[in-house]
């Protein structure tokens, strides 16, 4: 991605009467792309520098002065506290509301795919996709798809889902990444952080991609997209399941370092048959 160069913010903010406060808040270049939008917002905020001065209009009195010194160092501690939260807490507001951008890519056949996160508007989009999966499921007995996808979803399903899931990403319990091509949702991928205390560092992956759209390196950057994020949230390893027979999920996860951990035999039935799960985990 071109990087131009970091876009600059100077704030001047009167504290006292004779005080002001310049504050120049810098962004990661590698965050900014070239027409300035902000990829990573959360970074950029924790990345804030601060360069303070004070502006003094007339002479103070030594005493006078220390004390105000004093009183200055703990305001700008404070305020520079609370300036950095509101700021993330502004950028974090408008990542939920455009969703967050993880990458935009070309796909092996030269089609632009946006990865991103999920955000209200999406319930259409997703519905969509969703009851595809459900009818690939229906028609093809010989289908990869692992659980779940069982009976179609309504509009309404589908937007509680939805609120439900922009929750648990606000409260940082899931990871989520949609992968959109031409305004259509081709892909559906999430990592969910383990509910306990003990288990909040590891996740649990889980990744559909489109029937028409499987096999071009969209289910790739996905992975790679979850892995990279999951890192960047503090998670230490994740693990996935699929049906043991699924020959593209296993090559897919192994070049992205996961290993075979573990098979669970005839843990799906269907169309009269029990078919074997199998587990890949990998470290991050
Ligand atoms: C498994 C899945 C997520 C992979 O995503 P994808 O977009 O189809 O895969 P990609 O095109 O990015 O290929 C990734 C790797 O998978 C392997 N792969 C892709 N197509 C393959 C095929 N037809 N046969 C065997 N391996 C294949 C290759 O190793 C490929 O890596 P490479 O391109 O560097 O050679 C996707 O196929 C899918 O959603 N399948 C149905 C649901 C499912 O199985 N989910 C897994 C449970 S989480």
């Amino acid at each position: 991605m071109a990087v131009a160069r970091s876009p600059c913010q100077n704030l001047t903010i009167p504290v006292f009467r004779n005080l002001h406060l310049l504050v120049r808040c810098v962004g990661k270049s590698k965050n900014i792309r070239s027409d300035g939008t902000i990829i990573d917002y959360s970074l950029h905020a924790s990345n804030l520098e601060y360069e303070l001065s004070l502006n003094k209009s007339q002479e103070m009195q030594a005493e006078r002065g220390r004390r105000l010194a004093a009183e200055r160092g703990a305001f700008m501690t404070t305020f520079c506290d609370r300036l950095e939260k509101e700021m993330k807490g502004t950028f974090e507001r408008g990542q939920e509301m455009r969703g967050k951008l993880f990458e935009e890519f070309v796909t092996d056949s030269g089609r632009k795919v946006i990865l991103r996160q999920p955000h209200k508007r999406d319930t259409e989009k997703l519905l969509v996709f969703m009851n595809g999966l459900v009818n690939e499921k229906r028609r093809a007995k010989d289908s990869q798809l692992h659980t779940g996808f069982e009976s179609t979803l309504t509009l309404k399903q589908e937007r509680a889902w939805l609120e439900d899931l922009l929750t648990e990403v606000r409260n940082r319990k899931i990871i989520s990444a949609l992968a959109e091509m031409d305004g259509k949702i081709v892909g559906n991928g999430e990592i969910v952080r383990g509910e306990y205390e003990e288990t909040r560092r590891h996740g649990r992956l889980a990744l559909t991609i489109l029937g028409t759209h499987r096999g071009c390196g969209i289910g790739r950057e996905m992975i790679r997209a979850l892995v990279a994020e999951a890192r960047r949230q503090g998670l230490k390893n994740i693990h996935v399941e699929f049906l043991a027979r699924n020959k593209q999920a296993v090559s897919a996860y192994e070049k992205a370092g996961f290993k075979k951990v573990g098979r669970i035999p005839g843990k799906v039935y269907r169309d009269h048959r029990f078919l074997d799960a199998l587990i890949m985990a990998r470290t991050l």
